[in-house]
């Protein structure tokens, strides 16, 4: 019998996280372009990374499935746990910087421009990679090391973080459309 599945979940919370990425990159190259000016979207953006990416996903993530590496013998220092952590707490970093700007600019300040674009983009870069080292890497390497003993309890673990939030996945997911559609319109 197969091992119980513990990553699938974590690569689809993924995909929703690069499509507010698509939508960020897109939207900074035509603010500095002079065709967007909605300053509201920044701070979108910004409420989705930290409830939907970093709230909900980056909390499985450190209180589950990292968890259980290190509690399977992976070193918690010097580790690849060590490196995503590390980047987690980079992306907060852009993040807090990017809404700064965005809350200036809605406030009429000038220069603004140049903090979101960078911001956003350092955000960018980071998580794409950060995504793709997990997708390709680290979770690829959790199925093969994980015994089969904790998988249950841990699949049990991300059924009650997204029975916390309730709505949470449904919320995030029409915001991404919303925008999307915006987009292609
Ligand atoms: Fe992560
Ligand atoms: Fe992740």
């Amino acid at each position: 019998m197969s091992k119980i599945d513990v990553t699938h979940v974590m690569v689809e919370e993924h995909k929703l996280i690069l499509r507010m990425i698509a939508l960020l990159e897109n939207n900074v190259t035509r603010m500095e372009a002079g065709r967007f000016r909605d300053w509201r979207f920044f701070l979108d953006a910004v409420d989705f990374i930290r409830n939907y990416a970093d709230r909900f996903h980056h909390a499985k993530e450190e209180d589950v499935l990292f968890k259980a590496l290190v509690d399977n013998g992976m070193p918690q220092d010097n580790s690849p746990v060590a490196a995503m952590l590390l980047a987690h707490d980079q992306g907060r970093g852009f993040v807090r910087a990017m809404e700064e700007g965005a809350h200036r600019a809605l406030d009429g300040e000038s220069g603004q421009i140049p903090v979101i674009a960078e911001n956003a983009r350092g955000y960018i870069a980071l998580l794409r990679d950060h995504i793709d080292k997990e997708d390709n890497i680290l979770y690829p390497l959790a199925e093969r090391v994980l015994p089969e003993a904790p998988r249950a309890a841990m699949v049990a673990a991300y059924r009650e973080a997204e029975a916390r939030t309730p709505g949470l996945e449904d919320k995030y997911r029409r915001l991404v459309e919303t925008y999307e559609q915006q987009a292609a319109a």
